[in-house]
């Protein structure tokens, strides 16, 4: 071992969720050291989706990371379900009593963050390979990592596992100490980014009976579009062209004649699956955003879900260390899944709602549509969709 060092909090993970919490601590004046298997160019490589909840903006700007997100991101005050070639609005501002989102990449959201590190000075250590958390039943947890030939070692009070679904730190918990709750859908998306005018300044999500489809955008001019595709398919399956004219089949005649295509920047395919691991704590080692839980993205709740757990994670934190009061910490697991478990129900419902089930039966079919009809006929409907989608209070 060549190095021993001491802090309050190791986090383990330099994305959204592990990065949010350093800053949120250190401006609280409590030491965090942050582990980050990969360097700051790869994870500010990977393209996510980019629609925030509001009480997740109020945390960015908490950690004074919301100044570029406040001017280059946009406000949405509603979105579009299309089908049956038609186009019907959702009035978020209208339905919430004023509530929005902000539509901001979070490739962008996570560099805001990374600078908001290095203005405060914070230490994150990047390319840490053979991360492994230790004694994280003890009130000694510590962190071994190896860069090159050197190891280390991080002696801290509490270890937090944000590195993800496929992170060491869920695995690091004895199998018997956890329980998974699983749901795989027998479909993927396949997602373009596209240096081309957004078709709509608003989301549009698309309901066919050749399968889902999301124009969304990160810009004014850089579009991002998804449609559903089965989990066989692969990117060499789909050239820009085949990718365009799919995706315009499956939206309305307006829609599809007005959209301007230009070539991808990025093409990925990413399965579709909700996931839930409880509790979200083993002793000092605490669990947050992908690390703990996984939705598909067609709520938008998976940013969001990370965040709300950041936010009772960084209050207990901080009750913990200015007032000797382990409330926050012993309740955490229950508050952070009682919210999960909602944005779990969301985005199961949001997916079941406009994804085409290759084996749903007729009386499915009609299920689905009736759901559709109802949602559309019904206020009440809709403001329960308008409440879960701008986020539901932390
Ligand atoms: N050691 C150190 N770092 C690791 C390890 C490891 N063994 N395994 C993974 N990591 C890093 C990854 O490289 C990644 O940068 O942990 C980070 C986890 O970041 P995310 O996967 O973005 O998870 P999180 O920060 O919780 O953000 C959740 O990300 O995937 C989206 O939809 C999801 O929007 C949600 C958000
Ligand atoms: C995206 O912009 O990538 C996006 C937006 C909304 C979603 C999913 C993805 O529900």
């Amino acid at each position: 071992m060549s190095s021993a060092t001491k802090t309050q909090v190791g986090i383990i993970g330099g994305g959204p969720s592990g990065l949010l919490l350093s800053q949120l601590l250190h401006l609280r004046g409590i030491e965090t050291i942050v582990l980050e298997k990969h360097s700051r160019e790869y994870v500010l490589g990977r393209i996510r989706a980019g629609v925030l909840e509001h009480g997740f903006a109020a945390l960015m700007r908490e950690a004074q990371a919301g100044d570029r997100m406040d001017r280059e991101g946009q406000i949405h005050e509603g979105f579009y379900i299309a089908h049956d070639g038609i186009r019907q609005r959702v009035d978020l501002k209208a339905l919430t009593g004023g509530n929005t989102v902000i539509v901001y990449g979070q490739t962008e959201l996570t560099r805001d963050l990374y600078e908001g590190r290095d203005r405060l000075g914070g230490v994150v250590i990047h390319n840490a390979e053979d991360v492994q958390p230790h004694d994280i039943d003890t009130s000694r947890p510590y962190v071994t990592y190896r860069q090159g030939d050197e190891t280390a070692r991080i002696d801290c009070n509490f270890v937090i596992g944000c590195d993800g679904f496929h992170g060491v730190s869920r695995q690091s918990i004895p199998k018997d100490g956890i329980r998974t709750f699983e749901r795989v859908y027998p479909f993927g998306w396949l997602g373009v980014l596209s240096r081309a005018r957004p078709v709509s300044p608003e989301l549009i999500y698309a309901k066919h009976e050749r399968g889902f489809a999301l124009c969304s955008l990160r810009s004014p001019t850089l579009s991002r579009y998804y449609i559903q595709v089965p989990l066989t398919d692969t990117v060499d399956d789909w050239s820009d062209e085949q990718f365009f004219d799919e995706l315009r089949r499956r939206l309305p005649g307006d829609v599809s004649e007005a959209m301007i295509t230009g070539p991808s920047i990025e093409k990925s395919i990413a399965p579709l699956r909700s996931f839930v691991v409880e509790p979200m704590r083993y002793g000092n080692l605490f669990l947050a955003g992908d690390a703990a839980h996984i939705v598909p993205p067609t709520g938008a709740r998976g940013l969001n879900s990370a965040a709300s757990d950041i936010y009772y994670l960084y209050h207990a934190l901080v009750d913990h260390y200015t007032k000797r009061d382990d409330s926050g910490l012993e309740n955490y697991s229950r508050r952070a899944l009682t919210r999960v478990w909602k944005g779990q129900r969301f985005s199961w419902w949001m997916t079941t709602l406009l994804h085409r089930f290759p084996d749903n039966s007729p009386f499915d079919q009609r299920l689905q549509e009736t759901d559709l009809a109802y949602l559309f006929s019904s206020q009440r409907a809709l403001a329960s969709l308008a409440e879960n989608y701008v986020g539901l209070p932390f």
